[in-house]
């Protein structure tokens, strides 16, 4: 189910709008913007008493879920909800085992219910790009994230909240993504969206075990030293370490990891004295992270999850057909 670099002609239609959203990598800079743009204008909408515009009236949205999220599911359906769509959540627990013809006939089914946008989360890489080759032409596909590929709407949501926080000039900004970025799809997503938005410098900070061969191909600049990685940095995003999707030694133990690659107060000091810090989430605390910075004044965590909903319902209405506001 590998995703073929054929599949980016996928999201778009012919006159260059969103089909589905599958990966940043494809897209322009004028589409990155236009989406923050959009979940700009719906910022409002969630800070309304009433929360809800009608551009997905009388649409299906289903998220098909087949594995765990928390903050993805529950800021797609709010998402989906606040545009006035009809919201359906369906959580797969599947084995690694049961792919292609499984995944199809689940596809099959929701179609035959009248559904018009899937949000897809699955453990391989490629289940997206997979579904919108095989869906209905009236369907449109949405990656919640798949396998260690890709999660463009974290990246995005990501942006938005950079831009927010820093100014729209990426060019002058200087960020260090910090840990697992070998396992990470948010990772791979946040760098090709800083790529398509010209950021002035990306550097990715981790143990080499935790790097992939020849990271620096991405445009990036790769660190084994934290305190170098940080040093005058604008924006510092940490990453989750993926236990789950590691097998065999990547690291002798969490507690020599939070201490050679943990931010803490002190190792914090050394990006810029107003840098901001980010992380997806699930935090681990104590182990990518140490709480006083999780929870401290320079950390925009939470902001994140809430642009998560705004920046969802961009997604979600721009590759609606007749959705976009
Ligand atoms: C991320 C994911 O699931 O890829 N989390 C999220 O979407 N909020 C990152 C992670 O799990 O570490």
């Amino acid at each position: 189910m590998a995703a073929s670099p054929a599949s980016h002609d996928l999201q778009l239609d012919s006159q260059g709008r969103l089909r589905h959203f599958l990966t940043i990598e494809g897209l322009s800079r004028e589409l990155l913007l236009r989406i923050m743009d959009v979940a700009e204008s719906f910022g409002s909408v969630t800070e309304q008493t009433v929360k809800k515009v009608p551009l997905l009236r009388g649409k299906s949205v289903v998220n098909l879920f087949f594995e765990n999220s928390t903050r993805t599911l529950a800021t797609f359906e709010l998402a989906a909800k606040r545009l006035s769509a009809d919201v359906l959540n369906l959580n797969i627990r599947t084995s690694s085992t049961a792919k292609g013809e499984t995944l199809l006939d689940t596809i099959r089914n929701l179609e035959a219910m009248q559904v018009d946008i899937f949000v897809v989360r699955h453990a391989e890489s490629g289940a997206a790009h997979f579904i919108a080759r095989h869906c209905a032409p009236h369907v449109s596909v949405i990656n919640g994230g798949d396998g260690r590929h890709a999660h463009p709407t974290q990246a995005m949501l990501d942006m938005f909240t950079i831009r927010r926080a820093k100014g729209a000039d990426f060019g002058r900004l200087k960020l260090a993504i910090v840990g697992d970025i070998l396992h990470s799809r948010v990772a791979r997503s946040q760098i090709a969206a800083l790529k398509t938005l010209g950021a002035g410098e990306i550097r990715v900070v981790a143990p080499k075990t935790l790097l992939p061969a020849q990271v620096e191909s991405l445009g990036v600049v790769p660190y084994t030293d934290l305190d170098a990685g940080l040093a005058g940095v604008d924006v510092v995003m940490m990453l989750r370490l993926q236990k789950e999707r590691m097998s065999g030694a990547y690291l002798p133990s969490e507690s020599e990891y939070f201490r050679c690659f943990g931010l803490t107060e002190r190792r914090l000091a050394k990006a810029k004295p107003d840098a901001i810090v980010m992380h997806p989430g699930p935090i681990n605390r104590g182990v990518e992270i140490d709480s006083s910075v999780a929870d401290g004044p320079q950390s925009v965590i939470l902001q994140q999850v809430g642009h998560g909903i705004a920046v969802r319902m961009a997604v979600l209405s721009l590759s609606t057909p007749g959705g976009a506001p």
